[in-house]
């Protein structure tokens, strides 16, 4: 049926206009798709992100406009599939065969390989060296991709070399795997490669299921490693929850081709076959080269071996295979395996150890992190005797204790860390790990505040683990500023104990620093007139200084603006310090347990005592606000008021509003078509009033 427009023509666009639109989505495809493989897979992006947005969306809005020209392959659909309730069985045409592996980890597996294939070849010792092409071994799942006609219409994972999973949907995300290849492509192709995700990648996932555990989300976990958390991805149902995973993908290999009428290319050797694959817009490991003979396996096998770890993903080891199609044909296969490839391994980076026990460590900012030192095991190519245990919910929910038999993992310049308790080796007596409440180092109490993964050290001034930071911190150029005193100098100053507490400063003398290296007489008089000068400061700058958490330079305005004077600062009660506008819960509590450590309050005294001063005024007149203190939430309609003016006039009165309802809301001022917020509150028991309620507390 076709609709008529109110001009009585048949209505969507004419045809002049659909065929310009066309040709403009054609021209945004091919551009969008040149950009994404030079940012995705060459990694030298050309234009601005901002560029590549526009282009994007000029592309989504004409296919709105014109639906009938949205095709598979066009980069809006990459993302977009529904969720499925199953993956369907898809059958290789070309089985999709493993590698054997040779686990002599030294030279000799390069040397047994090549004497294999020269045997096989009925080569003898004085004919030329067999050429290989040699790749890295990738660590992550075999992927098979099918275009047809040069359109990518299907992926599938290996399964059991014969029937795999469909997985096309979550593969369309991996934005470095072209949806269409070039005129000239086979009217098959089948590509062949590894799906796996980058170290930096998997560090960034887990970081995010950490906070989600700590923010009380259930059924989360955190992945044990890229190669888990990749082949989870590919089976997710939902193309939405993969694409968060940031899949990468290296091609190596083919499957079933079949060739176009018209010609096009035809491969003798593997390596022009991997050349036309990156020429297609495939990434391919710049490390894939050719090599001669066994020598050269030997001397790819101790090159790549050395650049293992500063790799940027996992790699288990490499591929040596024979380069000409030809002689791939002649040697055939055993099994399941061909004998013209093999991967020839490295140390493994996972390994069994056992737990000596469990000491926490102080970060420079105070974190406090759980650590298992290990019996010392040989993993990922070094010798591991502590593995991180992240923190206190990582170490419960994997329930590491001391004496457990664990699987540790060290790859790259990664932290080790502990995977995994082996069930059934436990001693009885085990106990189970628990936070410590004061800090190891300094004695100072150990809190952990809501929502947050971790606990810190508050003695931040006097803790000796966060000297340094502390130090630069107050020699910031926005807080007390000693110009002069950077990096550099602190880290040379506490390690060579000179500095043991930030008050030390001002007894630096002319001998000390001259004694440090390279430290000219000229900087050593700098320093010393830079740190007199300090000590005339003003009193937001020494509160911002003091590096008390959540105390940023507005809030440390706010505060002095409010008390004036830093004695009624330090001895405010939590309730005193909410008055202050910019202060919240959080802040009033980090700011009490800040100056309820003695260790703290020394620190000021002492920088007070070695002259550091500023000028106090009195605390400005502040007529009591009704509502500090006080936390509301507001949901639905107003009868008078609009959002912004409720929470304009409540934070006015002292009150603070937030998003969304929890034990510490006091009142839901709840309006019309009140929703979820409202439910919350009714199971939490949170007080709920309405408009006229809200108008009544704030006159009071
Ligand atoms: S070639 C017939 N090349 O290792 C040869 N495989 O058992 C087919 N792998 O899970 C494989 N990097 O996904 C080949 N450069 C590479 C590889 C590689 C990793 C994986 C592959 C499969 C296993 C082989």
């Amino acid at each position: 049926m076709t609709t008529l427009d109110m001009f009585g023509q048949p209505s969507g666009p004419p045809a002049s206009q659909h065929a310009s639109a066309a040709k403009r989505v054609a021209a945004l495809r091919a551009e969008l798709g040149a950009h994404a493989h030079r940012y995705y897979v060459l990694d030298e992006p050309t234009i601005p992100d901002s560029e590549y947005d526009r282009l994007f969306r000029e592309l989504q809005d004409l296919e709105a406009a014109h639906p009938e020209l949205v095709t598979v392959d066009s980069p809006t659909q990459r993302v977009g599939g529904k969720p499925l309730d199953h993956f369907a069985s898809v059958r290789h045409k070309v089985p999709m065969l493993s590698i054997r592996t040779e686990t002599d980890t030294e030279a000799t597996g390069a040397q047994n390989f090549d004497t294999r294939v020269r045997k096989e070849l009925g080569l003898a010792d004085s004919d030329p060296p067999v050429e290989y092409v040699v790749e890295l071994k990738f660590d992550g799942l075999a992927m098979s991709l099918r275009y047809e006609h040069g359109v990518l219409v299907q992926a599938a994972t290996r399964g059991d070399g014969e029937v795999g999973e469909d997985v096309t949907q979550n593969i369309r995300t991996i934005n470095q795997i072209p949806l269409k290849l070039p005129a000239d492509a086979p009217d098959v192709m089948e590509v062949r490669g590894e799906v796996y995700i980058r170290r930096a990648d998997f560090e960034a996932l887990n970081e995010r299921q950490r906070e989600k555990i700590a923010q009380g989300a259930k059924g989360e976990k955190t992945f044990v490693n890229p190669r888990n958390a990749a082949a989870g991805g590919v089976r997710q149902l939902d193309p939405a929850i993969a694409a968060q995973r940031r899949l990468s993908f290296f091609a190596y290999g083919v499957g079933d081709i079949t060739p176009s009428e018209q010609g096009g290319p035809v491969f003798d050797t593997h390596f022009q076959l991997l050349l036309t694959l990156k020429s297609w817009g495939f990434p391919v490991a710049a490390q894939t080269q050719l090599a001669q003979g066994a020598t050269e396996l030997i001397a790819f096998h101790q090159a790549i071996g050395q650049q293992r770890d500063s790799l940027p993903y996992d790699i288990d080891g490499v591929v040596y295979k024979v380069n000409s199609l030809a002689l791939q044909r002649q040697l055939g296969f055993v099994t399941r395996e061909p004998r013209w490839a093999v991967a020839h391994k490295y140390p493994a980076q996972e390994q069994l150890t056992t737990v000596v026990g469990i000491e926490v460590q102080v970060g420079r900012t105070g974190k406090l992190t759980p650590v298992a030192k290990l019996a010392p095991v040989f993993v990922g190519g070094v010798t591991v005797t502590n593995a991180t245990l992240h923190n206190e919910d990582e170490a419960r929910r994997k329930d590491v204790r001391v004496g457990d038999t664990v699987i540790v993992r060290r790859a790259g310049d990664v932290i080790p860390e502990v995977v995994s308790v082996l069930p059934g080796k436990r001693l009885h007596d085990a106990q189970i790990f628990t936070m410590p409440r004061t800090c190891p180092v300094c004695g100072s109490a150990a809190v952990r505040e809501e929502g947050e993964a971790d606990y810190r050290c508050t003695g931040g001034l006097f803790c000796a683990a966060q000297r340094k930071e502390a130090i630069l911190h107050y020699a910031h150029r926005r807080a007390v500023e000693v110009e002069g005193l950077g990096d550099k100098l602190v880290e040379q100053l506490v390690d060579a104990n000179v500095i043991r507490v930030l008050p030390d400063i001002y007894k630096l003398g002319l001998t000390a620093l001259a004694s440090l290296d390279r430290m000219a007489e000229k900087s050593a008089n700098n320093l010393i007139e830079a740190l007199e000068k300090s000590k005339q400061t003003t009193l937001p700058r020494f509160l911002f200084g003091l590096g008390i958490r959540h105390v940023g330079e507005a809030t440390a305005k706010a505060l002095a603006r409010h008390f004036a004077k830093l004695d009624a600062i330090m001895d405010a009660t939590e309730e005193q310090l909410l008055e202050v506008g910019d202060v919240g819960p959080v802040v009033a509590q980090s700011i009490r347990t800040f100056f309820d450590q003695p260790h703290n309050r020394e620190v000021v005294e002492q920088l007070r005592a070695c002259g550091v001063t500023w000028e106090e005024g009195e605390p400005a007149a502040v007529a009591p606000k009704p509502l500090s203190g006080k936390t509301f939430v507001i949901t639905g309609t107003l009868p008078s008021l609009s959002r912004d003016e409720a929470k304009d006039l409540i934070e006015a009165a002292g009150g603070k509003v937030a998003g969304s309802v929890s034990k510490k809301t006091n009142y839901v001022v709840a309006g019309s078509e009140a929703g979820s917020k409202l439910v919350k509150a009714q199971e939490l028991g949170v007080a709920v009033i309405d408009e006229a309620v809200l108008l009544t507390l704030l006159s009071r």
